[in-house]
């Protein structure tokens, strides 16, 4: 029997129980350590999980992580976070600048969202200046590199526990 592909997801692990964050990671993140490491770091897609997964432990929270390279498997991982995820931070990748239907699948989400990206789109090419998926987001961490994971459970953790905390 051939194993499943180790890009598409990860098996939820057992862990300390607490509010379910999901960590959604898009196409090409699979290639992280390899992939344009100038821009994105020589840190692979796990070691970030690591530290998201590290983070959220430290808050009381547990994590589950899925990396897909397709949108309807992004739009189906989201769905199925409903009634189950307390949070999910998103790094769409390329998603965030047209994947309309993952804007809708979040909108569709009741809790928190937090989008992350490891660089900048906004200091790169005018098409990553766009995001469909900040409007549907409490917020956006981008340019941190893989801090950026650690910020973003840490600001997960902060609208949990407040909802409101971040309005003033
Ligand atoms: C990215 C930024 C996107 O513009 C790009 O398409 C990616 C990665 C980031 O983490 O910096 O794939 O989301």
């Amino acid at each position: 029997m051939s194993e499943a592909p180790p890009t598409t997801s990860e098996a939820p692990t057992s862990e300390a129980p607490g509010p379910l964050v999901l960590l959604l990671s898009g196409p090409n993140l699979n290639l992280l350590g390899e992939r344009q490491p100038a821009v994105y770091g020589t840190a692979t897609l796990a070691d970030h999980v690591a530290t998201a997964r590290a983070a959220a432990h430290a808050h009381g929270l547990s994590l589950e992580h899925f990396q897909t390279n397709h949108e309807g498997e992004l739009v189906d991982a989201i769905h199925r976070a409903r009634d189950r995820a307390a949070a999910i931070v998103v790094n769409p990748g390329a998603f965030t600048h047209y994947a309309w239907s993952i804007h809708d699948a979040l909108a569709a989400f009741d809790g928190p969202v937090v989008e992350l990206h490891l660089s900048n789109p906004n200091g790169r090419e005018a098409w990553r200046h766009t995001s469909v998926v900040s409007p549907v987001a409490e917020g956006t961490i981008a340019g941190f590199g893989g801090h950026g994971y650690r910020l973003a459970i840490d600001a997960v953790a902060e609208l949990l526990a407040a909802p409101d905390a971040l309005d003033s």
